[in-house]
């Protein structure tokens, strides 16, 4: 077992783009398909994990050239027609579901073949039976080490070349159907009859594209009843480029929920009406609040509002269950889960599993994980949100997950774990035997690390009318950071005084009038307003000609100055744990003053023409030399350019220069490395 992992929280939003792996389902079919045409065929995107590598070496050992390179992420196979070319090996298929299966039909087309066959202690339980029975019909034979038929690993198969009419009961795995679906085309006048119904149709929709796109379409010409119409061996298309891993990517669809509503996060390639039937896990997310839409060829992922709970049958789509089960934890009501029975015999009882890991976090669950394990027919699960047992039972030290050596299990507890539920960032989950995640996904955890943002704070100092504010006001929106317009809080502190007729000289008054004023925030949209004593002055009344007049005079003031200090180095927290991904304040100290220590720090110059210039445009009466001369004059927290910060002059430059200019400084910061 590999060692533990903690999930850090992610206390900034996640931005960027999910790297998620090529699927599994369509790599190991192409790599069958490409195995069996005539000729060679490179597959790009392909996904280098525990279950493709198996298949790759087990068809490397039965004699095919296969190429693997898994920097560029391609696989050059030499198909042979449907021969193979190799009557004796020993394989071993771990615990690849899809590995065990297609390899098994595969073996069949060679003629008096023997193949030992085996796989972990997890997959010789997981079911064969449906398939090995089928292929019995047409002279294949499994044997168990004492000579015995059986209808599980390990065996020795004996082959026969041939697949004629058959029965399937496919009722436990839909990959027992495709097995035979993707050797039917080498089967001459060969029907497979499927003799039950089976779980997960899009799976075996995904079997039917992929024969098709390899040349030889199968179809069903009766309900659950397949036949190739022009069979003979797959004829390579050349290249064949596989989709991103549609089921890897619902963990990533389901991070901004948990990561602070100026998350978004894209991931490339994602084809909804591609082979994957785990792409309606979209839809199931999209109805528990998400905001997300189809750009170009990605899907971008925004915050969800909130996490609504509901019921959903997850029965075509359900590798995914999991990521929306851990989901579910926070929730605003249970979420029920139904029709995913055949998990049960997966990697592992995944249905058990999970409600054996939610339990450990204090969640309930509907069945119990009692009744999971007195009756193995039970099919669906209801997870009750409950975010203080969530703490309860993390309040000491992290909770460990067990995996069950399930890359699943690992993953969707992965998502979960990035929520900051403390709000402090402590970690609250830890993962065992992490790198279970080898089996789809080995890159999991730095998907998810490249996704963390690191907060950055922003100080835009200059003089009257220098473009501060546009500049930061356009960057807070593009960028999802919180606004904070210092200028205004000088303005808003003015305008009482003023009502209050207190006369700037007389410091006394100025404190006795401060005493009674008591300041909070009020955020609307990406900006912070202060509010004194609860009310938040209007923008008329704040940038009125009296208010332009005295403003400077009364920021002069040291007690003015001292009174709003906290206040304003407070709002970098009040940005975080509003879940924005930085902060910009604009003010004439903020990097010398207030935030000395900011990511970044800024200093805006133009002339003083442009700006006078700018403010007659504004129909503003505002003498900003006046203004500018008592800033720089005074000696508390006088407008100068910090030392060290960087100074713009955009007398020439438009506002979207100078915003570009500082976005790309921002985004660099941003970046964890
Ligand atoms: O928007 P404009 O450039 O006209 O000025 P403002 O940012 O609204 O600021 C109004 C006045 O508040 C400034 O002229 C300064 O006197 C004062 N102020 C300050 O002293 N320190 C700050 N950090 C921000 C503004």
């Amino acid at each position: 077992m590999s060692e533990s992992y903690i999930i850090r929280p992610f206390c900034s939003p996640a931005q960027g783009v999910a790297q998620v792996p090529g699927s599994k389902s369509i790599t190991n079919r192409a790599l069958i398909l490409a195995a069996l045409a005539d000729g060679e065929t490179l597959l790009r995107g392909a996904l280098f994990s525990r279950d493709t590598e198996i298949l790759i070496t087990s068809l490397k050992q039965l004699g095919f050239s296969v190429e693997a390179n898994k920097t560029l992420h391609t696989i050059k196979v030499v198909g042979l027609g449907g021969k193979i070319p190799t009557k004796e090996a020993k394989l071993h298929v771990g615990n690849a579901g899809t590995a065990a299966r297609f390899l098994t039909a595969f073996l069949t087309l060679s003629e008096k073949g023997k193949y030992f066959l085996d796989g972990d202690e997890a997959m010789r339980l997981r079911p064969m039976a449906g398939l090995i029975n089928a292929l019995r019909s047409s002279d294949n034979f499994a044997y168990d080490v004492h000579g015995k038929e059986t209808l599980s690993f390990p065996f020795t198969l004996l082959t026969s070349g041939y697949l004629k009419n058959c029965e399937v009961d496919a009722s436990a795995s839909s990959q027992l159907l495709s097995a035979l679906l993707m050797i039917l085309p080498l089967s001459s006048g060969a029907k497979v009859l499927m003799s039950s119904s089976t779980v997960s149709e899009p799976f075996v929709q995904m079997t039917e594209k992929l024969c098709a796109q390899f040349g030889r379409p199968i179809a069903q010409v009766n309900p659950g009843e397949w036949r190739c119409e022009n069979p003979g061996s797959f004829i390579s298309p050349g290249i064949y480029d596989i989709e991103p891993d549609a089921t890897a990517a619902s963990y990533f669809i389901t991070l901004p929920a948990l990561s602070g509503k100026n998350s978004c996060v894209r991931v490339g390639g994602y084809n909804p009406k591609g082979l994957q039937g785990d792409t309606a896990f979209a839809g199931v997310a999209k109805a528990c609040g998400a905001v997300l839409n189809n750009e170009g060829n990605a899907l971008v992922i925004n915050h969800w509002p909130e996490i609504k709970g509901g019921t959903f049958d997850f029965n075509n789509f359900s590798d995914t269950f999991l990521t929306l089960a851990t989901l579910a934890c926070l929730a605003n009501q249970p979420t029920t889960i139904k029709n995913i029975g055949h998990t049960r015999k997966q990697e592992t009882d995944r249905v058990l599993a999970m409600a054996s890991e939610l339990e450990r976090l204090g969640i309930k669950t509907q069945p119990t994980t009692k009744e999971l394990r007195a009756d193995d027919t039970l099919s669906s699960l209801t997870i009750f949100p409950d975010r203080e047992a969530l703490m309860a039972a993390s309040a000491h030290k992290p909770v460990s997950i067990h995996t069950y050596e399930d890359h699943r299990m690992a993953m969707s507890f992965g998502i979960l774990g990035s929520f900051d539920l403390w709000g402090d960032g402590r970690p609250w989950i830890e993962i065992l035997d992490p790198k279970c995640t080898n089996k789809t996904f080995p890159l999991f955890f730095s998907a998810l690390e490249s996704l963390r943002t690191q907060f950055v704070s922003v100080a835009v100092d200059g003089g009257a009318a220098c473009g501060k504010s546009s500049t930061s006001r356009t960057l807070s929106e593009k960028l999802g950071f919180l606004h904070v317009d210092t200028g205004a809080h000088y303005r808003s502190l003015t305008q009482v005084l003023l009502q209050g007729f207190v006369n700037p000289e007389d410091t006394q008054a100025v404190n006795n009038s401060l005493s009674k004023i008591n300041l909070s925030t009020f955020i609307s949209g990406n900006s912070a307003f202060l509010a004194l004593n609860n009310k938040v002055l209007g923008e008329a009344e704040l940038r009125s000609a009296v208010v332009n007049a005295s403003v400077s005079q009364f920021a002069a003031i040291p007690e003015v100055r001292a009174f709003v200090l906290a206040y304003q180095r407070n709002q970098v927290l009040v940005a975080q744990q509003n879940g924005f991904a930085g902060l910009i304040m604009e003010g004439r100290d903020i990097g010398s003053v207030v935030l000395p220590h900011a990511t970044i720090r800024i200093y805006l110059e133009a002339d003083a023409s442009a700006r006078n210039q700018r403010r007659k445009d504004e129909g503003i009466v505002d003498s900003i030399v006046q203004r500018d001369k008592i800033d720089s004059s005074r000696t508390t927290a006088p407008l100068i350019c910090a030392l060290g910060a960087i100074c713009i002059d955009n007398t020439n430059l438009s506002l979207s220069e100078v915003v570009e200019k500082i976005e790309k400084m921002i985004l660099e910061a941003g970046r964890v490395q």
